[in-house]
């Protein structure tokens, strides 16, 4: 039992627990990182045995170094479908978020559309059910989408991390460096001619740019990688979640959606 357990009943140590967004359970229990570390065992020494001990086989390398595995991007790279880079990030190894994580979330919408959109990363709704976009921010998307006489039926929704961060909290660098390649993969395969970035992480990542959201929203990016047939552009703007927090800003964002239907337009589709 821990300092907060011993004061609260069960039923406030949880609500404690959830109000300071620990929301995962990584463990059976609770470790005290401020314990002194344990004293180790002295090591045994054969002082006694002048005789030369036996020689000690080199030690096994554990299964996983035995056969190297592909780095991340040549595992995104290989990827010959949509369903490949699927089974390629459940392959995927050393992404902490796996452990933590209900299951992988992929995309929704039609593979088929000329207009991707990009988000920062699951919620616990995502997370839950498995598709993109489908808590609150997710219904807000879907009005802005309906605005501009878009659906899940002629977009196609993505994310730039495909597991939730426990508590949401924001993208580590090292998550973004090793699932961006797998992005701009996806990008590659579902070949879009527009993409629409969704709050700053996923600007910044995708963009490769340093800039908040606020610089890189309302303007058009060239967007290129090896794996496209061409460069398309890139339009960012606000997160549905932000908005939700700051509704004034959704004046903004109304200005970028309708940059979208222009260019849509333009494009005839
Ligand atoms: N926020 C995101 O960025 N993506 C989702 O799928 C849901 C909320």
């Amino acid at each position: 039992m821990n300092a907060i357990e011993a004061v609260l009943p069960p039923f406030e140590t949880l609500r404690w627990y959830l109000e300071a967004g620990v929301d995962e359970c990584v463990g059976e229990e609770a470790v005290n990182r401020f314990a002194p570390a344990p004293a180790l065992a002295p090591t045994a020494v054969a002082l006694e045995t002048p005789t030369r001990p036996a020689p000690v086989p080199p030690a096994k390398p554990p299964p996983s170094a035995q056969t190297p595995r592909p780095a991340a991007p040549s595992l995104a790279a290989n990827a010959k479908s949509l369903d490949e880079l699927k089974a390629a990030l459940l392959a995927l190894e050393g992404c902490a978020l796996k452990t933590t994580a209900t299951q992988l979330v992929f995309a929704d919408g039609n593979p088929e559309a000329k207009v991707m959109f990009i988000g920062e990363a699951p919620g616990a709704d995502e997370d839950r059910i498995g598709r993109p976009f489908v808590g609150q921010a997710g219904k807000l998307l879907d009005k802005m989408l309906g605005s501009i006489g878009l659906s899940r039926d002629n977009a196609y929704i993505t994310n730039l991390l495909v597991w939730r961060p426990p508590g949401n909290r924001t993208p580590t660098p090292q998550e973004v460096g090793l699932l961006l390649p797998f992005l701009e993969r996806h990008i590659e395969l579902v070949d879009p001619q527009l993409v629409v970035l969704l709050g700053g992480t996923a600007a910044q990542a995708v963009l490769a740019r340093p800039e908040g959201i606020t610089k890189l929203r309302g303007k058009w990016f060239d967007y290129a990688t090896p794996g496209l047939v061409r460069p398309l552009q890139a339009l960012a703007t606000f997160h549905p979640a932000y908005l939700l927090r700051q509704p004034a800003q959704k004046r903004e964002a109304w200005r970028d959606l309708l940059m979208l239907r222009r260019k849509l337009d333009e494009l005839g589709v």
